[in-house]
């Protein structure tokens, strides 16, 4: 199917993608990666959760470490403009049948917690507690420095279908490859914040989440983050690159943290808010499309995700070939 039309007046406003919570079997190692390797910044622990931050986030939290048997995703979170359009959205996923219901979220005001349309667990809220800002610190940044949290990449057995769900919300998509015999979408790159992404969708085993990104400001982070890993242990969680990327033109890494769930360190792409903007279309045959200089990915990155709490996955409804991107 041809990539739909941008829907710019949607039911209820999202502002951006917010958090993750990813479940790790070992609390202390996960705090470690993520607190003394990478240098989020920790907003709240206890002996069962780690609540982080990223250095230009005001925001309580972009992830939470949860302890827990079985390392998986349990939400992705999503922020909206007010009160007003959470409760717009509840009667929206109302609407659609899907389950939908308020939860207590601690460190965040109401929020609601519904599924999209392959069964991952989403929630949504307006407001959440408010820390000082840390983003002049200097003396805080350590690691990959990294600013935000950028996207999430989903495996999704259906693109065509997670990718008109999603424009419905308002996302638009900034890139896309296309399957040339039977013209479905392959991979999708879509936005609500004004960058290439928030959320991007490819063809495979789902859902699952492939990768949560974090925004760092430069390609000499990244540098910087290779030789502290490959000298602290490591090694071994380095998947993928560095490099740049032909979709989205950002220059990135992949690693894994402890538990496997993949991180993407990520910077420099590109302004996406105009309301106009073209999507640019991607050969699927198009080596570059991954890499910009060539080099092709692990055979890891193409098969390995995190699967999501409580929900099923099943095989892709296009053939098995390696595409992933950005
Ligand atoms: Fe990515």
């Amino acid at each position: 199917m041809p990539v739909p039309k941008s829907n710019l007046y949607p039911d209820f406003n999202i502002v951006r993608l917010s958090h993750v919570e990813f479940m790790v079997t070992d609390l202390a190692a996960s705090k470690a990666f993520y607190a003394d390797t990478l240098g989020l910044q920790i907003s709240y622990e206890d002996s069962e959760t780690v609540f982080l931050r990223a250095l230009e986030e005001r925001n309580h939290h972009c992830i939470i470490l949860r302890k827990g048997q079985k390392a998986e995703a349990n939400v992705l979170g999503f922020k909206v403009y007010d009160e007003q359009e959470l409760d717009k959205a509840e009667i929206y996923f109302k609407e659609k049948g899907l389950p939908s219901e308020w939860i207590e979220r601690p460190h965040q005001g109401r929020t609601l917690r519904t599924q999209d349309l392959h069964g991952i667990p989403l929630e949504f809220y307006a407001r959440m507690n408010q820390l000082d800002p840390i983003h002049q610190q200097y003396k805080l940044y350590k690691g990959v420095r990294p600013l935000r949290i950028d996207h999430f990449n989903c495996f999704s057995t259906n693109v065509d279908e997670s990718v008109a769900f999603y424009n419905d919300l308002g996302f638009r998509v900034t890139e896309y490859t296309e399957d040339e015999e039977s013209k479905k979408l392959w991979a999708a790159w879509m936005h609500r914040k004004g960058g290439v992404h928030d959320m991007a969708f490819t063809n495979g085993r789902g859902p699952r989440l492939h990768h949560t990104a974090f925004w760092v400001p430069n390609p000499l982070a990244i540098i910087d983050l290779l030789d502290l890993m490959s000298t602290t242990g490591y090694l071994e969680n380095i998947e993928r690159g560095p490099g740049r990327h032909g979709i989205s033109n950002a220059f990135f890494l992949y690693i894994r943290d402890p538990d496997g769930h993949r991180i993407e360190i990520y910077c420099s792409d590109y302004m996406t808010v105009d309301p106009d903007l073209e999507p640019i279309k991607w050969d699927l045959k198009d080596p570059q499309r991954q890499t910009l200089w060539g080099a092709p990915a692990p055979r890891s990155w193409f098969e390995e995700g995190t699967t999501f709490a409580n929900t099923e996955i099943s095989d892709s409804q296009l053939a098995a070939q390696p595409i992933v991107a950005p």
